[in-house]
């Protein structure tokens, strides 16, 4: 079997810069670790001058990681990736903060990735790259002779062309993504708007669902919806449920139905909207009472947008209790901070309303999360935006645009009064999508669709 190489910018490490949450390296570490491989990336450092890569072993998986330093972060990473691609890429262009030498810090770096993995890699290699920050690198490896099976999968949506046109720059990155050989989305919809974006400024010509032509190579396209392991989460939110936290918990409620939100703080997870929904809910039904734990683990605060959204939902959240709170209540709680996803999975299952509720998501794996954390007897609603991939697998759940306060504020009032026989109905519809799915499925299926030649048996 040939070996795996996975190339991202956040690399779980063995030394444990875990507290990081996010859903690549969820959906990542499962695979890699049963199957073993190179992983290579950023080691999470800054530091003054960054050069080799540093090397690390856990189980099957090497991890080799390079620093960048301060400048390096601020202009490919704080930048250009999470300042201009990641707003673009989730149609918020109002939130990008363009800078051109941030541009020319992404590119540089995406080069500096291809010179020190280049060195590392084997004949016999596989060639994994993920997400937006690394959209130049297989065109890099290309121009540096490395010729093996290349694959990218992005995690996150993909926009039209005239969206994705707003972003300095993002011809040229089109172009370098077009210089894999197989390209992975989390939707339909995703992998169609690349394509657009490739036919309009990366010179391709679409040549069916699942292939494109490319300067005389054909590049293939696939959908691969990234996904947790169902049963295994379930197993954990069952026996954390009895956990001490998850006792304190149910405790602190007194019997009020829990509604439950949980989310890095981005500005695409929609929070401020879900807060507006939230008090809402809670201004329709004076003298009944509910609680909201809202988790919002702080992520990328070195960029502005992060920074005033945390100001905002701060703001928010305290409004709502001095509104509507009474000496021996609160109804919204909000951490702003990461918790362990063991902890999580008993607080899911826990919950009587799972709100997720981005204005945009590549996925969302907390949704699939929430789903395999309820008891079968006894489980609870997923409110799920519209506009989240994973409503296209979990269309039994209560579907809202999270744009629309008040709908929301419907969605929640009815899930909290949901009789137990829809709520099973629905939930078994949620984890029969899901319970036969799992990262590595996702990965093997994606590397599979990488090695294989026969273009008929691609996914559509
Ligand atoms: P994203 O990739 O945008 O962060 P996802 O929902 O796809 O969103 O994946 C997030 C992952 O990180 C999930 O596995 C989730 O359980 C975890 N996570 C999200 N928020 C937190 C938090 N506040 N604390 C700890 N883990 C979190
Ligand atoms: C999303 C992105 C990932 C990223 C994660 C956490 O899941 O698709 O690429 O790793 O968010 O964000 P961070 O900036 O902390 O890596």
């Amino acid at each position: 079997m040939s070996r795996i190489v996975v190339v991202s910018n956040r690399v779980p490490l063995p030394s444990g810069n875990a507290g990081k949450a996010g859903g690549l390296a969820v959906a990542l570490l499962g695979l890699m670790e049963r199957r073993g491989g190179l992983w290579f990336g950023w080691s999470g450092a800054v530091t003054e001058r960054a050069d080799a890569p540093a090397f690390a072993q856990r189980g099957r998986v090497g991890y080799a990681t390079i620093d960048l330093t301060d400048a390096e972060h601020r202009g490919y990473y704080s930048g250009y990736s999470n300042g201009v691609l990641w707003p673009m890429l989730h149609n918020l262009p109002h939130l990008m903060a363009f800078r051109r030498q941030d541009l020319e810090t992404y590119r540089r770096v995406n080069r500096r990735f291809a010179e020190h993995l280049a060195p590392l890699l084997r004949d016999e290699d596989r060639i994994w790259v993920h997400d937006y920050h690394l959209m130049c690198l297989p065109g890099c490896l290309r121009l540096r002779g490395i010729r093996n099976p290349t694959g990218f999968y992005l995690h996150v949506p993909f926009p039209s062309p005239d969206a994705a046109a707003v972003a300095p720059g993002i011809r040229g990155l089109v172009q370098d993504v077009l210089a894999a050989d197989m390209l992975g989305f989390q939707t339909a919809a995703d992998r169609d708007n690349f394509a657009s974006s490739a036919v309009s400024f990366g010179g391709a010509l679409r040549t069916g669902d699942s292939t494109m032509l490319c300067d005389g190579r054909v590049v293939r396209l696939g959908v691969f919806p990234a996904e947790i392991a169902p049963r295994e989460f379930a197993a954990t939110a069952e026996f954390q449920a009895r956990s001490e936290s998850s006792r304190l918990l149910a405790k602190s409620v007194q019997g009020q139905a829990l509604l439950l939100g949980v989310d890095r703080l981005d500005p695409t997870k929609g929070i401020p909207e879900r807060l507006e929904a939230f008090r809402r809910l809670v201004a329709r039904r004076p003298g009944r009472r509910v609680a909201f734990l809202q988790i919002a683990a702080p992520s990328r605060e070195e960029v502005d947008a992060y920074r005033r959204l945390r100001e905002e939902i701060d703001l928010a959240a305290g409004s709502i209790n001095s509104e509507f709170g009474e000496p021996d209540w609160l109804p919204l709680r909000l951490l702003a901070r990461p918790q362990a996803r063991d902890t999580l999975a008993g607080f899911m299952r826990l919950a009587r309303v799972g709100v997720v509720t981005p204005l945009r998501d590549g996925m969302n794996l907390v949704a699939k999360e929430y789903v395999a954390a309820q008891d079968p007897a006894d489980p609870g609603v997923l409110v799920l935006s519209r506009f989240a991939g994973a409503a296209a697998q979990l269309g039994s759940s209560l579907m809202v645009n999270p744009h629309d306060a008040e709908g929301v504020a419907e969605a929640l009032q009815m899930a909290l009064d949901m009789p137990l026989a829809e709520r099973r109905a629905r939930w078994r519809a949620a984890w029969d999508a899901i319970a036969d799915t799992s990262p590595e499925g996702w990965g093997e299926r994606f590397l599979r669709s990488l090695s294989s030649d026969d273009l008929a048996a691609m996914p559509v």
